[in-house]
């Protein structure tokens, strides 16, 4: 299989150096991390695996293009170049002022700038160009990061069998800061990423707030992290990015890198060294961390000249103002803590602008006694995970903030709360004294895990996932009516002297609405009504629990049986209603005044009365909240219905409150008499149809639309599938 990865930036970036092009590592836990599991795959799978990488390759020149895909091509990747204004308003512009300060949770550093929407709609539409260019069949395709949302969508239109995966890198927000994109992006943006087959994020708590989002903003419900969209099943899962665990280690433990290593030690004399590594992000919290180092001095006067901060900071998105004002508050901050304390003899604070190789980053791992990783919200954080992982001797103390990802996998850190300048001067104070015992038993068991769930266990767990949920979505169900199944019915249909069709309305033969009333049948499917009916020795019954006086407007005028009210009424062809029987309705005054109270107390819910039902309707509310008063009414009605003659239903999307022992399955039996028609066929959607299915011979064809469990012999996937089949009998 090959694994074509798309991301903004490609892993290696290229420089121009005269005539040629010079290609260096980018920075940012996406590349490094994908990177490192590309070179295992290859290594370890040899020729059996393959790959592409597509993305940018760091040159704004077009006409560069050609001359980079030469360059690349070697390193198994495809540069694509945007247009310099649709690069603008897409990276500049969409990702690095919209989607990065909102998804980190910075809303008011958020731009909202439609041309900058128009530039990512295009940039997006521009990698989909070069995506489609180079894939193949048998390609599975994994889009990263945010750069990227709309791009499964568009991939999805193009080739609807390919495998997609997406995978988020930064925080997804909570629905509060997601809802603050205009309507139009924020639906557009979830649709694109529901594009892909897998979508996956760093935490739980990224993965319910997405879920909640497509719930709250597309209706998408979901079940255990599965959604039906347009036919196809979505999963959003969680997937914690490890680090090449053995990888840090090797490096770790090379002579060279322990040399250098202890070449900072020495050079520091007997004083500690903390550790703060990061790429120069507002996100990152550079700047409390130094008034947190700073207050520790201040409180800690027995630790001066004892301790140097050492600070790498990686040069990132330097054309952009805010992290210019940042790189200078930092460079103030700095010379601030070092006039206040330094001497001499002693630098507080050291500092490096500039990035560093991985290899010089394992040696300054090996060196620090503390590392101090302390963003106000990062998507993961693998700084934390190298610098444990390289902590070969077990000793050292991360001190990381509770808004990284990496805090659900590292607990016994010593953790702060970044925002809080005492909290990171006292993690710092106990860092430094905690003894050594207690430093080896937190980083072992924190080792551990990291060494179990690599990046390598992350992405094939990820990539076997994505094949598991295509085989889910190909896979019809256990029960799906296969073709062979769905011919031996028809022949048995033709064949069969006697016959009846039984068919629910809503969710069967038309979708739902927001209001009942516009799911009125339109002439497509009266017309099938009534070829249906003529066919010979075929008799139709409509069972609904819509009102009688609903069903008669709509198919009066068909010559077909109606059940009305789930089986309390019945009509025959043209015939007057009957009653099935006498029913009592004195528990109605009750019931109506609670499920009213139920229907005040949530926006959008309504009552529906019946001769012998009522029914609380909540289709039209906010499904959260009317999820929780469904479960509260359903409490309070089994308590106040158990002396009543009532039965309690609970349908799609409403609860349905009825006089005991009317069923469908009752109401269809009224016409199929004691001797039932040799050739049986019941259609349903829900929990009401289930009584039909469970009374019917078992000769009977019985169909759900939806998936299992059910009674029925066979599924099919929507009210469409129900109407083409019914098309065949009339062949
Ligand atoms: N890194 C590096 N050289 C440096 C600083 C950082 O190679 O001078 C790497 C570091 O090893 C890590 C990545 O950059 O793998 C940073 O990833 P992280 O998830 O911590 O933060 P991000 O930059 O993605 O926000
Ligand atoms: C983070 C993002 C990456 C991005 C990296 C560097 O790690 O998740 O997608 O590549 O930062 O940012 P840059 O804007 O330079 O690509």
């Amino acid at each position: 299989m090959r694994l074509v990865i798309v991301s903004n930036r490609l892993p290696l970036t290229a420089f121009e150096k005269g005539r040629s092009f010079e290609l260096r590592p980018s920075v940012g836990g996406l590349a490094t991390g994908i990177h490192s599991y590309l070179e295992w795959r290859s290594r370890a799978e040899g020729q059996a695996s393959d790959h592409l990488w597509i993305g940018w390759p760091g040159i704004r020149d077009l006409e560069k293009g050609p001359r980079l895909e030469r360059k690349f091509s070697r390193k198994k990747s495809f540069p694509v170049l945007l247009p310099p204004r649709t690069l603008d308003g897409f990276y500049s512009g969409f990702c690095n002022r919209t989607l990065w300060p909102l998804f980190h949770f910075f809303p008011s550093y958020t731009v909202f700038e439609e041309n900058h929407w128009e530039e990512y709609r295009e940039a997006n539409r521009l990698y989909a160009e070069a995506v489609l260019r180079k894939v193949r069949p048998g390609d599975v395709l994994w889009v990263q990061d945010y750069h990227l949302l709309l791009l499964p969508g568009l991939i999805r239109e193009k080739l609807p069998q390919l495998p997609i995966g997406f995978f988020l890198h930064v925080p997804f927000p909570s629905f509060e800061i997601f809802r603050l994109l205009p309507g139009k992006w924020r639906r557009e943006i979830l649709e694109g990423m529901l594009g892909a087959d897998l979508i996956g994020f760093h935490t739980h708590d990224y993965t319910q707030a997405f879920l909640r989002c497509a719930l709250r903003i597309l209706g998408h419900e979901h079940h255990n992290g599965f959604l039906e969209v347009d036919g196809r099943t979505v999963k959003a899962d969680t997937f914690p990015m490890g680090i090449d665990y053995e990888g840090f280690r090797a490096v770790a433990s090379s002579p060279k890198v322990l040399a250098e290593g202890a070449g900072v030690k020495r050079a520091l004399g007997n004083a500690k060294l903390i550790l703060s590594v990061d790429r120069l992000d507002y996100t990152k919290g550079i700047l409390n961390r130094l008034e947190g180092y700073e207050l520790f001095l201040e409180n800690n006067p027995a630790w001066q000249k004892k301790v140097r901060l050492y600070l790498v900071l990686v040069p990132s998105r330097t054309q952009m103002s805010l992290y210019q004002d940042m790189k200078r508050k930092i460079d103030e901050t700095i010379g601030r803590i070092n006039g206040r304390f330094g001497s001499h003899e002693w630098t507080p604070v050291l500092y490096q602008y500039r990035a560093k190789t991985q290899a010089a980053l394992t040696s300054l791992y090996t060196a620090a006694d503390v590392a101090l990783v302390t963003p106000l919200r990062d998507g993961m954080n693998l700084v934390a995970k190298e610098y444990l992982a390289c902590r070969r001797d077990g000793t050292g103390v991360l001190v990381l903030s509770e808004m990284a990802g990496a805090v659900y996998e590292l607990g016994e850190a010593a953790i702060v709360n970044p925002n809080s300048r005492e909290e990171i001067a006292e993690a710092i104070r106990l860092g430094l004294e905690m003894p050594v015992e207690e430093q080896v038993r937190r980083n072992r068991a924190m080792q551990g895990r990291l060494e179990r769930y690599t990046v390598v266990r992350w992405a094939d767990d990820f990539l076997q996932q994505l094949a598991a949920v295509r085989r889910r979505a190909r896979g019809p169900g256990p029960k799906a009516l296969s073709a062979e199944a769905s011919r031996r019915m028809l022949a048995a249909f033709g064949k069969a002297k006697r016959r009846a069709l039984l068919l629910d309305y809503d969710g069967t033969l038309t979708p739902y609405f927001k209001d009942p009333a516009e799911a009125k049948p339109p002439r497509r499917l009266t017309r099938l009504l009534k070829r249906l009916a003529s066919l010979p020795r075929c008799r139709i019954v409509l069972i609904s629990g819509r009102p009688r006086e609903v069903l008669e407007e709509w198919f009066a005028k068909i010559p077909i049986a109606l059940v009305a009210e789930h089986g309390a009424w019945l009509r025959g062809p043209f015939g007057p209603w009957r009653r099935i029987r006498p029913l009592r309705d004195p528990w109605k005054a009750e019931i109506r005044a609670l499920l009213q109270t139920y229907a005040d107390r949530l926006p959008g819910a309504f009552v529906e009365e019946k001769e012998y039902a009522l029914v609380w309707h909540f289709r039209n509310s906010p499904p959260e909240m009317a999820s929780l008063r469904e479960k509260e009414l359903l409490d309070e009605l089994l308590q106040r219905t158990g002396n009543l003659e009532v039965q309690v239903l609970r349908g799609n999307k409403i609860v349905e409150v009825r006089a005991q022992g009317v069923t469908k399955a009752e109401g269809a039996f009224a016409f199929l008499g004691r001797n039932p028609p040799e050739f049986l066929l019941a259609v349903g959607d829900d929990a009401t149809d289930e009584d039909l299915f469970r009374a019917l011979p078992e000769r009977a064809y019985t169909l759900r639309v939806g998936r299992p469990p059910t009674a029925a012999r066979f599924t099919l996937p929507n009210h469409g599938a129900v109407l083409r089949l019914l098309n065949s009998l009339t062949r």
